[in-house]
Parts: C-alpha cells; structure tokens; sequence
C-alpha cells in the first residue's frame, strides 16, 4: 500500500475522494485516447462540437485531448465520491439508486446554469452605428431578432438555409460543422457565419448590410383566406393603419405562427409576396400545404380571418433586374407567388410591354392549375407577354388547352422554336429545388448565362 492511500485510508472522508480519483484517472486514460484517435482518423467534432479549438495544430492535439479529459476527470471524481458516501449512508439500499440520479440530475442543472450563464455581452453593429448591451447564452440571430435587428432566415433558425449570414469582425467562436455546406471557401476566409449557429459568449462585432436596419415587424390582421387550390391558399394580411411596407416584388416575408398543438415554441418560414408594392398596407401571400409542416399546418387548419399574426420583411435578392433583356420565368405550385407580384407590379406601372416576358407554369394535373384565365388574358393583352401552362400528367378525358409533358421539356421545345436566343436572356424561377434544378440544366444547354439566372428554391 503507497503512502498515499495509507494515509487516505486511516483518513475516512478521504477514502471516497481517492476512490473517485483513482477510477476518474482511468477513464481520462480512455477518454483521451478516444480523442486522440478520433482526431488521427479526421473525426474533428464530438456532438457537433469542435474537439480541437480552432487555429491548433496536429502537435497541438496532443495537448488537448489531457486539457479535456481533465474537466471529465474531476466530474468522475466527484460523481464516484457522492456514490460512495450514498453507499455509507444510512439510505437503504432500493433508494440508492435514485439519489445517485438526483445528485446527477443536480450536478447537470448547475453546470448548467454555470457553463450557459455568460452575463452581459455587447454586440456591435457596423462599427457603432448600433450598440446593444443584450443576455449571453442564446443564438446571434434570435437575439438580434428581440432587439428588432432582423436579419434574411428562411428555416426559422434550425440551420437549413443558409439565408442568415453575417460578416463578423471579431472572434465568435469555432465554426460549427452545421455551417459548413453553407459557406463557400471565400466566405469562410471573410469570416461569414450563420448567425442562428453562433451562439453569444462574449461581446461580438458584426458586419450587416445597411438596408436591414429598415426591415420591420408587423402584426398583421388576416383579411381573408381563399382556396386557389386542393393545397394552396391565399392569405391576405392587413398591416396596422399607422405602417406600411415598401419592398421590391419578388421579396418575401418570414411569417411566424404561434405555438399550437404539439409545437411549444414560435416558428417562422419565408412566403414570397404576392401582392403589389402599390398595396403597402397589405400583404398577400399563396401558401402551399406541405403534409406533416408546422407553418402550412397550421396557415391550412388553424389560422382564422379576423386572427392577427407576426410578419417581418421585406427579405431576399430574387427581383426584377433593371435590364431589357428577355425574362425567362419558370414556376410550380406556390413558386407563382413572386410572379403575381412582379406581373401585376408591370401593368399598374405600365412597364409589362417594355421587355420580352415568357412565363411557364408548370403543374401535374388540372386541379393543381391555377389563375390560369388572368394569365392567359394578359397573354392575349400584351403583345410581348407570353405565357406558357403545361401538365405533366393531365387526366384522361379531361379539355386541357395547354402543354402537356414536364415544365423543362415544354421550355426546352420553346427554345428551340420561339424564343429568340440572340437577344439576351434573364432567367427567374421559383418552385421545389429538384424543379429548379432541371430548369437551370435546360437554360445552361440553351446557352443561358448561369449569372444571368435568379432564383428562390422553396
Ligand atoms: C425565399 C423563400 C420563399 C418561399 N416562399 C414560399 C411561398 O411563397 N409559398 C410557399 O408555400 N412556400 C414558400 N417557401 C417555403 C416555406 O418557407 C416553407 O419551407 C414551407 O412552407 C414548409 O414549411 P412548413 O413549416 O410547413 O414545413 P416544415 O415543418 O419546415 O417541414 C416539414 C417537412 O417537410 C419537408 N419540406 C419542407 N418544405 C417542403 C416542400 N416545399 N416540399 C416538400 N417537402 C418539404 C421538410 O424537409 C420536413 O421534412 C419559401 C421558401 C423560401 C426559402
Ligand atoms: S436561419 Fe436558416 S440557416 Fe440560419
């Protein structure tokens, strides 16, 4: 017996804490070496956490794994003490195992509320054109949203879209691996980050373009709701009498429904407007039901007329260009929203006859068609207005005067014999990602510019 443990030994309280640290010690043995393997083998993130903190190298490593292990160390050590003081305790044994948990589950609550409690931070927007003093802990981008800064977001912040950049100036932490397929090498190297995944630690400095101090919060009255199909319904939205919303047609708002049924917390999704800039005390938008979707769920089985609810905007890039060029516009289901908006913005300004416009619209049969007698009216009113409805499976026995076959093959016939590909061409689409995908491959083949090509992928 060492001198050490002889003197733990004829010393009780002790005997615990040596009992604790020596089991604790080998498992920091193992815990380091998992780490140190995972590291070799390129595994660089345990729970989506990075293992080695940004700017090590692989000498570096080796310090880590040990630095970690220490913190699960000293946890172990004090977890197997409390273990074995319950197992001297008067508790009788069938309760052991419960005050082992409880003793856990307090340990978990107040690292906890240790590890998340991060004061007081400062975040500064373009360079101390806004200074907000704000709770450390919680997501850049929620937290910018409470003090009425909002930035793009399309997924509500769960770190699928991509849309929530920002520029930042100062250190926030490791880049997540959630980030990554969002973020070109570029934009890594300019220290772009997606604001829902950097969580607020210390005072921050961050980039925003400017016209975002400009974005607003509205609650929104809904007007009305109207059936446009078996899944898609118009929503109208009056803003409060004192405000109105100026904006770029093509540009969409995040909507935001309140917890309802088994959702606990807000969610928000982006809705194209397809109302005109003219209307600025309205907001109308055409929402597509998505089975199993929190947003389109509830717009489809909960919202009410006469109910209010929070919209924010205008976002997004997916406008008009002001160019003379041919537009080549391609949509499906929803992806007519941003259409309705940039037609009928060019017939109340009287610019739909100044430039070349092809609108194809594709649906699968005739009951997913529609506005079709606005459309095809405006294509006999306007000479340079061409529109184009294809279904790709029309039902048997049914009078359909329009194309049949997929969107892309109808387009890809329409290039070959009536749009003029001397002139220059723009091309916009709206509609599922696999839709979009198929159209860029059409216009490419057709020699379309892929920079000459907008989009918003639903
Ligand atoms: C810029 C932009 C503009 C948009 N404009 C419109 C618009 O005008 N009208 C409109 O209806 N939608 C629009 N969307 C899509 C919208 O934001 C939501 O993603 C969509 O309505 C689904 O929301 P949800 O909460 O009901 O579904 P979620 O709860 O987000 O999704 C539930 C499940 O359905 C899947 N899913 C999500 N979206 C789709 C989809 N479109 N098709 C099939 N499966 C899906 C998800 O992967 C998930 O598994 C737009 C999206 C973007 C990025
Ligand atoms: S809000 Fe969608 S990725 Fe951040």
């Amino acid at each position: 017996m060492g001198r050490a443990e002889a003197f733990a030994l004829s010393n009780p309280p002790l005997l615990s804490f040596w009992d604790g640290a020596t089991s604790g010690f080998g498992y920091m043995t193992v815990l380091m070496v998992i780490a140190i393997i995972r590291e070799l083998l390129g595994f660089g993130t345990l729970l989506g956490y990075p293992i080695v903190p940004e700017g090590f190298t692989p000498w570096t490593i080796m310090v880590t794994p040990p630095r970690s292990g220490i913190g699960w160390w000293m946890a172990i050590v004090l977890l197997a003490a409390m273990r074995k003081k319950i197992e001297k305790s008067p508790i009788p044994e069938t309760l052991q195992g419960t005050a082992i948990s409880s003793v856990l589950a307090a340990l978990i609550y107040i690292t906890d509320l240790i590890a998340n409690n991060y004061g007081e931070v400062n975040i500064s927007i373009n360079n101390g054109k806004k200074d907000l003093l704000v709770k450390g802990g919680s997501p850049l981008l929620a937290t910018l949203a409470n003090e009425k800064v909002f930035l793009p977001s399309a997924c509500g912040g769960k770190g699928t879209c991509g849309a929530c950049k920002v520029k930042t100036l100062s250190d926030v932490g490791p880049v997540m691996p959630t980030e990554i397929p969002y973020l070109s090498p570029a934009e890594l190297n300019d220290s772009i980050r997606l604001a829902c995944q950097v969580k607020l630690k210390k005072d921050i400095s961050i980039q925003i373009p400017e016209e975002l101090f400009n974005i607003q919060q509205y609650r929104a009255r809904v007007e009305k709701i109207n059936d446009v199909t078996h899944d898609i319904k118009e929503v109208h939205l009056a803003l409060p009498e004192s405000m109105t919303i100026s904006f770029k047609t093509g540009q969409y708002v995040q909507f935001e429904v309140p917890p309802y049924r088994k959702i606990k917390t807000p969610t928000f999704r982006a809705y194209s407007m397809a109302s005109e800039p003219a209307e600025n005390n309205k907001v109308e938008l055409l929402i597509r039901l998505v089975p199993g979707g929190i947003v389109t769920t509830y717009v489809h089985e909960v919202l009410q007329e006469g109910q209010e609810i929070n919209v924010t905007g205008p976002f997004g890039d997916f406008y008009v260009r002001d160019t003379d060029a041919t537009m080549i516009c391609v949509a499906g289901g929803s992806g007519m929203a941003p259409f309705k908006s940039i037609f009928k913005n060019m017939i109340t300004t009287g610019t739909i006859n100044d430039r070349v416009i092809w609108y194809f619209f594709g649906a699968k049969t005739s009951i997913d068609m529609y506005y079709l007698d606005w459309l095809y009216a405006l294509d006999e009113k306007y000479p340079n207005f061409h529109f184009v409805a294809a279904l790709s499976e029309p039902e048997e026995g049914t009078k359909w005067r329009g194309a049949t076959g997929l969107i892309t093959e109808v387009m890809d016939q329409y290039f070959q014999a009536s749009i003029n590909k001397d002139f220059p061409l723009e091309g916009y689409l709206c509609g599922s990602p696999g839709m979009l995908d198929a159209c860029m491959d059409v216009m490419k083949k057709n020699n379309m510019q892929e920079d000459k090509i907008y989009f918003d992928k639903f």
